[in-house]
Parts: C-alpha cells; sequence; structure tokens
C-alpha cells in the first residue's frame, strides 16, 4: 500500500542527529539568509506584470500574497523546527503522508525550484540587456538573442534569451565546482538589494500623484478564476516575489534556540519584504501610473502574451510601466533618476545571480534527498572526487533550468513555479495539523499558535491564489504531477529504500560534502 509507506520520523531525526551541525545562527543571520532568498525577480522584475493584472491594486495583491506566506511560515517554522533535516517539504510529507504523496510533493518542489531559477534568470536578462550593455555599452542585443519566442517586453520576433541562457547554465557550472554563498556575500548582496529598494522608495514616494491611483481596481480585486487579472490574480503572480522563505526551514538544524529564532528568521524576512514591496509598488506606480493595457472587453491582456508584446512595440506605450523588462530601473529613469536608475540596474545584475544560485541549490539537494531514498537513481546523486558536489543532478537540473530560461517569458515561468510551491506549501500546512494528531506527544520546539485557524487559513490561502493562477500554469500541476506518477509507478514504486524494507540513518548528507547556504564564517 503505497499511503502506508511512511518514514518513521525516528530514523528521520537520527539522520539529523548523526550530522550534529554546529548551532550558530542568530534570528539576524537568519532574517539576512530569508531576505537573500526572497528578494528578487519578483519585484525587480514582476512588478511590471502584477501591474497589467491589477494596476494599482498591485499594492493590494502584495499584501495578500504576503498573508499567504506568513501563516504558511509559521507551519513551515513547527514543522522545521521539528525534523530539522534536508529536503524541506518532501522530507516532512514522508514522514506524515508517506512516500506516494512525498514524491508528488518533492516532484513539485522541481516547479519551485528548477523553473524559479529560469525565472530569475529571465529576469536577470532583463537588466542585463537595459541596464548594462543598453545604458552603458549603448549595445542593443537583437530581439531574437534576447527574448525567447514570446516575451513580455515589446519583442515579437523573439527567438532565444541568449542572456538567460548563459547566466543559468554559469550558475550551475559555479555549483559544480562547489561554490556556494557565504554568510558574509549573502549579507553583502541583502544590503545591496534593500539599499537600491530604499533609494527607489525614498526618491519616488515623494513625487507619487494620488491621481495616479485611479482607478485603483481597474481589473477588480476577482478578475475570474483562472484568468489571472484582478488584485487576487496579481497576487498569484507576485507571491514569486516571495518565493524562497521556505529556505530558511532548512538552516533550522543550524540554528541557536530554534523555537524562537526560526519563526522569527521567517515571519520577521517575509514581513519586511511585505512592507517593502508595498512600498515599492506604490511608488512605481503613483509616479509613472501602471494602469494596463486592456484587450477586448476591458479585461487587460495577459501579462507575458504575444497581444501585450505587439501592443507594447507601439510607440505610445514605450515608457509605460508594463511593458517594461527591468520595471524598477525604468521608474527611476522616468522619474529623473537615471543614474541611480543604473545604478539599480546594477544591484540587480550583481545580486539576482545568487539568487539563481540558492534554487539551484535547493533543487540539487531535493533530488539529492529522493535519489538517496530510492525514489531516483542512485547515479544521480554520484558526488564528484575533486569538486565534492553532487556534479551529475547539478548539471542536469542547470541545463534544464537554462532551457527554461531561454525559451519562456518571466511571467509565465513564475506561474508555473508558483503553481508548485502552492501545492508544496498546502502539503506542509496539512503535515503539520497531521502530526499534531499522530503524534501529538513529540517535542515540538516551536509551535504554531491556535493552528487549526492557522492551518486551514494557509491550506485555503494557498488553494485560493492557485486557483487565480492563469488556467495554463494550473493545468502544469496534474500535468507535472502525472508525469511524476509515471516516474514513481516505474521506477520509484520499485526501487524505493523503505518499500523495500531498508530504513536508513545517513551518516554522509549533502551538507557534509558541500557547506549548507548559509555557511558560517
Ligand atoms: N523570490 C525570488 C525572486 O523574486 C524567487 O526572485
Amino acid at each position: 500500500m503505497i499511503f502506508g509507506r511512511i518514514k518513521p520520523l525516528d530514523a528521520i531525526l537520527a539522520t539529523a542527529e548523526k550530522k550534529s551541525l554546529h548551532r550558530t545562527l542568530g534570528p539576524i543571520q537568519l532574517m539576512l539568509f530569508g531576505i537573500g532568498c526572497i528578494i528578487g525577480t519578483g519585484i525587480f522584475v514582476l512588478t511590471a506584470a502584477g501591474a497589467q493584472k491589477a494596476g494599482p491594486g498591485l499594492m493590494l495583491a502584495f499584501a495578500i500574497a504576503g498573508l499567504v506566506c506568513i501563516v504558511a511560515a509559521l507551519c513551515y517554522a513547527e514543522i522545521a523546527a521539528m525534523i530539522p533535516v534536508a529536503g524541506s517539504a518532501y522530507t516532512y510529507s514522508y514522514a506524515t503522508m508517506g512516500e506516494f504523496l512525498a514524491w508528488t510533493v518533492g516532484w513539485a518542489l522541481v516547479l519551485e525550484y528548477a523553473i524559479a531559477a529560469s525565472a530569475v534568470s529571465v529576469g536577470w536578462s532583463g537588466y542585463f540587456t537595459g541596464t548594462i550593455l543598453g545604458e552603458f555599452f549603448g549595445l542593443h542585443l537583437p530581439a531574437w538573442l534576447s527574448a525567447g519566442p514570446v516575451a513580455l517586453g515589446g519583442a515579437p520576433g523573439g527567438f532565444i534569451n541568449l542572456p538567460a541562457l548563459v547566466i543559468a547554465l554559469l550558475v550551475t557550472w559555479l555549483l559544480m565546482i562547489g561554490t556556494s554563498e557565504s554568510a558574509k556575500v549573502n549579507a553583502v548582496l541583502v544590503a545591496i538589494k534593500v539599499s537600491a529598494l530604499t533609494a527607489f522608495i525614498v526618491l519616488t514616494l515623494p513625487q507619487v500623484e494620488m491621481e495616479r491611483f485611479n482607478p485603483f481596481l481597474p481589473a477588480g480585486v476577482f478578475g475570474g478564476f483562472g484568468t489571472g487579472v484582478g488584485a487576487v490574480g496579481a497576487a498569484a503572480t507576485i507571491f514569486f516575489a516571495y518565493v524562497g522563505f521556505d529556505a530558511v526551514s532548512t538552516a533550522a538544524e543550524e540554528t541557536k534556540n530554534p523555537q524562537r529564532n526560526v519563526p522569527i528568521g521567517l515571519v520577521g524576512s517575509l514581513l519586511f519584504c511585505t512592507v517593502f514591496y508595498i512600498l515599492v509598488a506604490a511608488g512605481a506606480i503613483g509616479t509613472i501610473g501602471g494602469q494596463p493595457i486592456m484587450g477586448p472587453g476591458g479585461v487587460p491582456f495577459p501579462a507575458g502574451s504575444e497581444e501585450l508584446a505587439r501592443q507594447c512595440a507601439l510607440p505610445q506605450y514605450a515608457e509605460a510601466l508594463v511593458c517594461s523588462n527591468e520595471a524598477l530601473a525604468h521608474v527611476l529613469r522616468q522619474i529623473g533618476f537615471s543614474g541611480i536608475g543604473n545604478l539599480l540596474g546594477i544591484a540587480a545584475f550583481v545580486a539576482l545571480p545568487s539568487v539563481i544560485l540558492v534554487l539551484l541549490f535547493a533543487q540539487t539537494r531535493i533530488f539529492f534527498v529522493m535519489a538517496r531514498d530510492g525514489l531516483l537513481p542512485e547515479g544521480l546523486s554520484k558526488v564528484h572526487p575533486k569538486w565534492r558536489t553532487p556534479y551529475v543532478v547539478t548539471a542536469i537540473t542547470g541545463v534544464a533550468v537554462a532551457i527554461g530560461a531561454a525559451f519562456f517569458p518571466v511571467g509565465q515561468l513564475a506561474d508555473i513555479a508558483n503553481a508548485g510551491t502552492l501545492y508544496a506549501f498546502a502539503m506542509v500546512a496539512a503535515s503539520v495539523m497531521l502530526l499534531r494528531r499522530t503524534d501529538p506527544s513529540r517535542a515540538r520546539p516551536f509551535r504554531v499558535p491556535v493552528l487549526w485557524l492557522i492551518g486551514p487559513l494557509a491550506i485555503g490561502g494557498c488553494l485560493f491564489l492557485f486557483l487565480n493562477l492563469p488556467t495554463p500554469a494550473m493545468l502544469m500541476v496534474p500535468i507535472w504531477t502525472g508525469i511524476g506518477i509515471l516516474i514513481y509507478g516505474f521506477y520509484g514504486y520499485r526501487k524505493s529504500h523503505l518499500g523495500l524494507g531498508r530504513v536508513e540513518v545517513h551518516e554522509v548528507e549533502i551538507e557534509d560534502i558541500e557547506p549548507p547556504i548559509p555557511a558560517t564564517e
């Protein structure tokens, strides 16, 4: 019975004990780690797609998505402090809902991490071509080299996003040779990103004109399930701006006083980003406006669509926020701060690759754990003798990420990543509630207050955002899960170590061969 294959929690925890990592991280380091993973393409680039879906209602969208993440984060805090081992949502589900559902969660995490890494690569490409090549070198890549076949930003005629492809491959190579981000580098990059956003807020807010917010909700609050428009449709897309906070949970084992610090790290970094994001959205839309380009019937053209790309190529939309590939730098240039806009572009150029690195790293770690459980071929977790990294799985993942980045628009990639992430978050909340029932007496360093309210809120919030994604992104989850179930049926079900009666306690974890992020110095 596949649902009966539940991995004993004691075996999972014994694995954690064998590792005996030093508990060195405090609340500030955890928050910095969280912010380092969170701030990226979502705010720097998807602000344009969000405005195309909701207009000024984007501010409300950031608040809605932030709230859903905060309740989900509380659930992560309880389970991460209780089961502080590699594998995140996949491991938690394995211990509660059994192998089959855990496999679907691990498989959905591919959408979260790998597709998100593609999306961030495309976001980086916008700043690279716009700020670095365009503003500093006066070079303009032809459309066929700077965008996939259909891309936001008025680039009909796109064929391949070469810069996105190159950055994804470059980061893959860095990971293969054993590069990881140290706590110090992370802190510097967080400082760069936060300074850029602070400068943006300080320069734009005094220039805000209230009439720019009118109409506040040009596409309504609910655009309708599957349409991906309206404030909730925008929330479902810019949810991407918060993706990555769950990486904090992977550091639970290295955290001092996890009962206090894991929830502070998770919720604190999210709250911090939510406030920043709402202010950035206000500054962007309040200065240059952010009304959507409406299609037939007064419904905004879908972000990332060919129709929108055609509209954006028209002269009257040349300066529109919703058409920009480098939204925040574009706003600053429009309001007379070209130099600072370019600095912000450099900040994105420098800092976004580290988000790709963290996402790719997380992906390889999940695959590594799944292969170690026998659900994927063991060859995938092969460690390179010199680099000491799981180079096979890193290379395969990196090439797939690069292909996604080369051919798809950022908004569509982000929506697909969100769909998988929302599924994983809902399963984590369900695992927390299940464990309270099935294993009530186990020590919980942190307990979600009023779980029976917060848990259903997290699941309901994730489901609600999921249903407000554009239909193609939503469909990716059942299609991807279907592929996953086939693979499980033909491979994992028969090769599963648990299924073969082997419940192992592993001494060698991926963290031992490659330092976790953030490595403390
Ligand atoms: N939250 C991350 C970003 O916006 C994935 O780039």
